[in-house]
């Protein structure tokens, strides 16, 4: 118990409605009364986190037999996180359990982000809003060769769950367009939750790393699932963006096996600077969930060399990943960020990185509503009928 201190945020006492939940983590039983144990510290330290029930979980935890004889090895198996419901699924839905709840606790009618036009988190976060009966706004960069009409992927569901999507052109100043978004609400009487793209860095309304709290988490249920297996991780292997997911494994890794290596594969950013941001994040973590722990720049990996031309920008490598994928284990991966995580993976393991015994982890964060707006990219690689 001691390597818990208290903490400022939760519940506000009943605050939430009764559709939020307190919640322990999965399956804590076995070691109920263990006060040293570090899954009992954990959970405890989870718990003390408002939940709302969005996230369908746990995801599934399967092996991929046909993927891993194709690379030669090594044993490899996915986590399904791109299977949490919530619109679609994907890794935000996890982050929003935790940040929509405390939207709810504060009160608030309205949720501010932002994103580019064709983000998942803009898409989930509207979806899990309008579920706790908040509106959405949402601030969308559009890059200069993209477009917004017809809308597409993400940014028709987010036209179908009825956000308030204001487009900021390339050059315009978003900072500012949030700010005079939540001052016109707070004007017209509400009360606006501000928070920044991802549910990853504290800012605006969301005082501590919600989103990261959500990853150890899942980090939790799969040391769990991987146990029930009789299997050991070694490796878990993600893409990695605004930095919450990898934070939140590298927290949950720590404290609870910590020779697994957990591995972000660079959506769009460079090494050193996204490195720094995952060690920023994970740090806050540790001190938002009391933990006694120590992460340093050692436990956090940022792989960039499979950003390719830039964010967003597919390539031929992405498009056979995909392909590969989706024809050995029936798995749709995205073009923005799975597919290039499991370009990274397929990297790695096709160079001998890892060994015949390692156990490759590969977390499917989501994104796949990011397939059809890529269809001319992705279908230039994949001969098929035409109209001609
Ligand atoms: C499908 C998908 N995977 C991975 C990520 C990266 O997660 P994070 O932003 O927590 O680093 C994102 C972020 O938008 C995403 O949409």
């Amino acid at each position: 118990m001691n390597a818990l201190r208290s903490i400022s945020m939760v519940a506000g006492g009943g605050l939430l409605a009764a559709s939020l939940s307190a919640c322990g983590g999965a399956g804590a039983g076995d070691l109920e009364g263990d006060t040293t144990d570090p899954m009992t510290i954990f959970d405890e330290a989870v718990g003390r986190f408002e939940q709302a029930p969005l996230a369908h979980l746990p995801t599934p935890f399967e092996e991929m037999p046909t993927l891993a004889a194709e690379l030669g090895g090594p044993r490899l198996f996915v986590k399904r996180d791109d299977q949490t419901g919530l619109a679609f699924g994907g890794n935000k839905a996890r982050k929003l359990d935790f940040i929509l709840a405390d939207a709810v606790a504060k009160g608030s009618d309205s949720v501010i982000t932002w994103a580019g036009v064709q983000s998942n988190w803009a898409r989930m976060t509207a979806a899990g809003s309008r579920r706790l009966g908040m509106d959405p706004i949402l601030v969308l960069a559009r890059r200069e060769d993209q477009s917004v009409a017809p809308a597409d992927g993400n940014l028709l569901l987010d036209r179908i769950l009825g956000a308030d999507v204001r487009i900021i052109e390339p050059g315009e100043d978003r900072e500012a367009m949030v700010d005079e978004i939540a001052a016109t609400e707070r004007e017209a009487g509400r009360n606006p939750y501000v928070v920044s793209v991802g549910g990853s860095r504290t800012g605006g309304d969301m005082v501590l790393p919600l989103g990261s709290v959500a990853y150890a988490n899942c980090f939790r249920e799969l040391v769990a699932q991987a146990r029930d297996a009789g299997v050991t991780i070694t490796h878990v292997v993600h893409a990695s963006g605004s930095g919450s997911t990898q934070a939140g494994l590298v927290v949950g890794a720590k404290m609870l096996a910590p020779d697994v290596r957990i591995i972000g594969i660079s959506t769009g950013g460079s090494k050193a600077p996204s490195e720094a941001n995952v060690l920023a994040i994970a740090q806050e973590t540790v001190e938002a969930m009391g933990l006694d722990l120590e992460v340093g720049p050692s436990d956090v990996v940022v792989h960039d060399e499979y950003v390719g031309e830039g964010y967003g920008i597919l390539n031929e490598d992405v498009v056979e990943t995909i392909a590969l994928t989706a024809r050995t284990e029936g798995i749709l991966l995205d073009p923005v960020y799975t597919g290039k995580a499991m370009t990274g993976l397929f990297d790695m393991a096709r160079n001998g990185q890892f060994s015949d015994t390692d156990v490759v982890v590969f977390l499917h964060t989501g994104g796949t509503p990011a397939l059809f707006p890529y269809r001319e990219g992705l279908l230039e690689d994949l001969p098929g009928p035409t109209d001609e």
